[in-house]
């Protein structure tokens, strides 16, 4: 009989066994698995544990203080934050192929969690413990897509920048890979994580980097990161944070279209919003929102944020449409 207490027990048990007195490195991405994950082996081994967060520039407002604040607070873990904004807009400027983008996001993501990964190596050489594995945050579903050898690092490597080289300087300490998400969810509730880590919806590895269609730049980041914090806010103000699966914020940066607001016009940008209702975002459908919480919405993203004047709903299933509109 399941039970979420039960299964933190044993896997503190397990991952003390495996680890003895080895230090042991993990990469936060903000996400419910790499959260319990990383929390679960520090509940275990404490201080032999670092933590690393890397800031891309292209997460979604607060994101960095839940981990930073909220995250450490109720866990206590040892946390180093990496800020690789400007390296990310750097190798990002003048990219607008899709693809182009994941390659770029993915590659740079390795590169600063290995800088940072070599100077914690070598800090723990020098104090006599070095760094011997590695946490990630595999689910059971992962686990049976992968085919499910042993140690199998991430295989949606291009997919998933949450996801690390296949490093064999460490072992990998996996303590979620026997448990499905909803059950990753109650260990989270279990061990005090923040509700807005443990409930979060899905969000893609390379983050705002491929809902802005277009050339990434800081400005463009900065209105779609305004625009997507209205619509959360009031999904979650309406209680409808249960019925969707998730809501990308999409910001057309290619686009313009003519306005009018007081006297003028404008020529902004378009905001698409893209619910959808899905099982497993293997297929979905779009979510019929109701009325005034789409008017709520679009009143306050072209009311609040500048350079947009328009605000539209994307009603396309998955398939022919993806999710992401990148
Ligand atoms: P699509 O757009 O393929 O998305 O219908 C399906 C689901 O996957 C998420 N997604 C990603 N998640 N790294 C991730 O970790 C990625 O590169 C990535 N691309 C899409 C998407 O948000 C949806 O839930």
């Amino acid at each position: 009989d399941w039970n979420s207490g039960n299964v933190i027990a044993e896997q503190v048990e397990r991952i003390r066994a495996q680890v003895g007195t080895g230090r042991v490195l993990s990469a936060l991405s903000g996400g419910v698995d790499s959260a319990v994950s990383t929390a679960l082996v520090h509940e275990a081994v404490g201080d032999q544990l670092v933590a690393v967060f890397v800031d891309h520039g292209l997460l979604r407002q607060g994101e960095r203080e839940q981990v930073e604040n909220d995250y450490v607070a109720s866990t206590g873990v040892r946390l180093v934050t990496v800020d690789a904004r400007q390296q990310f807009l750097d190798a990002l400027a003048g990219v607008s192929d899709p693809e182009q983008k994941r390659k770029i996001i993915g590659r740079e993501f390795i590169r600063s969690f290995e800088k940072v990964q070599a100077e914690l190596v070598a800090e723990a050489a020098a104090d006599g413990e070095p760094i011997r594995f590695l946490v990630q945050g595999t689910l059971y579903p992962d686990v049976v897509e992968s085919g499910g050898g042993a140690g199998t690092a991430n295989i949606k490597s291009h997919h998933n920048v949450g996801g690390l080289p296949e490093d064999l300087q460490f072992e990998l300490v996996e303590p979620l890979r026997t448990l499905f998400k909803d059950e990753v969810r109650a260990i989270g509730r279990e061990l005090g994580l923040p509700e807005e880590i443990v409930g979060r919806q899905p969000f893609p590895g390379p983050g705002l980097g491929i809902r802005i269609v277009g050339e990434v730049t800081a400005d463009r980041l900065e209105i779609l990161r305004e625009a997507d914090a209205i619509a959360r806010a009031e999904l979650t103000k309406a209680g409808l944070d249960n019925e969707i699966w998730q809501c990308p914020v999409v910001l057309l940066a290619d686009v313009r279209s003519v306005g009018v607001q007081g006297d003028g016009r404008t020529y902004g940008h378009p905001i698409v919003l893209r619910p959808v209702s899905s099982e497993d975002a293997m297929t979905a459908d779009w979510t019929r929102l109701p009325y005034d919480v789409l008017a709520r919405i679009s009143n306050r993203i072209t009311n609040e944020v500048r350079e947009v004047n328009r605000v539209v709903l994307d009603v396309t299933s998955k398939p022919p449409g993806t999710i992401e509109w990148e």
